[in-house]
């Protein structure tokens, strides 16, 4: 392999064993394989969760080594359509399994196909059925179609935990040599909402920068580091409003974020701050206010400066 390698390729689990979390998954696959026979199946749940992996991990332990002639990956939202994924699924489909009776097909972001489309794809995977087996892969099981769903094995993936996006960050960590803190990985899995493929990005960011500290996390992420916006709020709250306005600025020109992000962190940290009740609902709903004057296109450092005089008065 030339140039960088890819992390979220390098260290995606070749074993469904190595899978993380979606247990449920796991473990009747594995006595499918065991039996050699798959039925036809629905993997729902959000990005990043393990549903691509699955399928492979899958495809490895059903065909071993001719794994790659059995298995078909496409993407259903191909903009050229229905007719030419069925095309390509037509002409996979021909060609005969290599030492097993049916191949698979999986189908990444079925729930982007229209109904009409679905239904298409339902009268392929019945006339194909002696043949291939189909995972199709979508975010939301609501958005595929009750005749797909009754003809398929469905699976909700679950979300990762952040003990779950810390032991797979853990394994690259390892495998890398790399230093990382504690908070530093908190960090990453706070911004990645439980998506590893997000995680693992970020992760191979920061450690291009030579360091992995909430700090560089924040960084590669551009969003606001937590600890910088509470700064700001706490050097409003003492009613430093130069300084405050100076960080703003430093968050804003320095550090390149947008207003936005500033605004979104302020409103997560509003609530845990020391300060009567009654003054952080009002907070709240000024958050809120300034937040949709941003979005009408109000200018950033003007209005964040607005809602910080708000936090002036909020400390008694
Ligand atoms: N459950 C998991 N166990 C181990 N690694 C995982 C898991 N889920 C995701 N990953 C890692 O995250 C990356 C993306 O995983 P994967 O391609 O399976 O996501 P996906 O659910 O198919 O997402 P998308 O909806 O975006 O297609 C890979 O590098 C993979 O190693
Ligand atoms: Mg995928």
């Amino acid at each position: 392999m030339t140039g960088i390698e890819v992390w979220t390729e390098k260290y995606r689990p070749e074993k469904l064993d190595e899978v993380i979390n979606q247990r449920h998954v796991v473990e009747r696959l594995k006595v499918w394989v065991k039996q050699g026979n798959v039925p036809n199946m629905l993997f729902a749940g959000s990005a990043g969760v393990g549903k691509t992996t699955i399928a492979l991990c899958l495809a490895r332990e059903l065909y071993g080594e001719n794994w790659r002639q059995n298995f078909q990956e496409t993407n259903a939202s191909d903009e050229r359509g229905i007719n030419v994924v069925r095309g390509r699924i037509k002409d996979f489909a021909k060609m005969k399994p290599l030492g097993a009776d049916f191949k698979i097909i999986f189908l990444d972001e079925s729930d982007s196909l229209t109904p009409e489309a679905q239904q298409a794809l339902r009268r392929t995977i019945e006339s194909f059925s002696g043949v291939c087996r189909f995972i199709l892969s979508a975010n939301y099981s609501s958005r595929i179609i009750e005749p797909i769903q009754s003809r398929c094995a469905v699976f909700r993936l679950r979300g990762m935990t952040e003990g779950d996006a810390k032991e797979y960050l853990n394994r690259i960590i390892k495998g890398e040599k790399l230093k990382a803190d504690a908070n530093a990985l908190k960090a990453i899995y706070e911004i990645s909402g439980g998506d590893l493929r997000k995680a693992t990005n970020l992760l191979q960011a920061s450690a291009a920068l030579g360091k992995i500290t909430p700090k560089s996390v924040y960084e590669v992420a551009a969003q606001a580091n937590p600890s910088d916006v509470l700064e700001m709020i706490n050097l409003a709250l003492s009613r430093k409003f130069t300084d405050a306005r100076k960080k703003l600025h430093d968050l804003l020109i320095n550090q390149g974020l947008s207003g936005e992000d500033i605004i979104r962190e302020m409103h997560r940290q509003v609530l845990n701050l020391k300060i009567p009740e009654k003054n952080k609902l009002n907070l709240v709903e000024k958050i809120g206010e300034f937040e949709f004057r941003l979005n009408q296109g109000g200018s950033e450092d003007i209005q964040i400066e607005a809602l910080l005089t708000h936090f002036l008065k909020a400390k008694k």
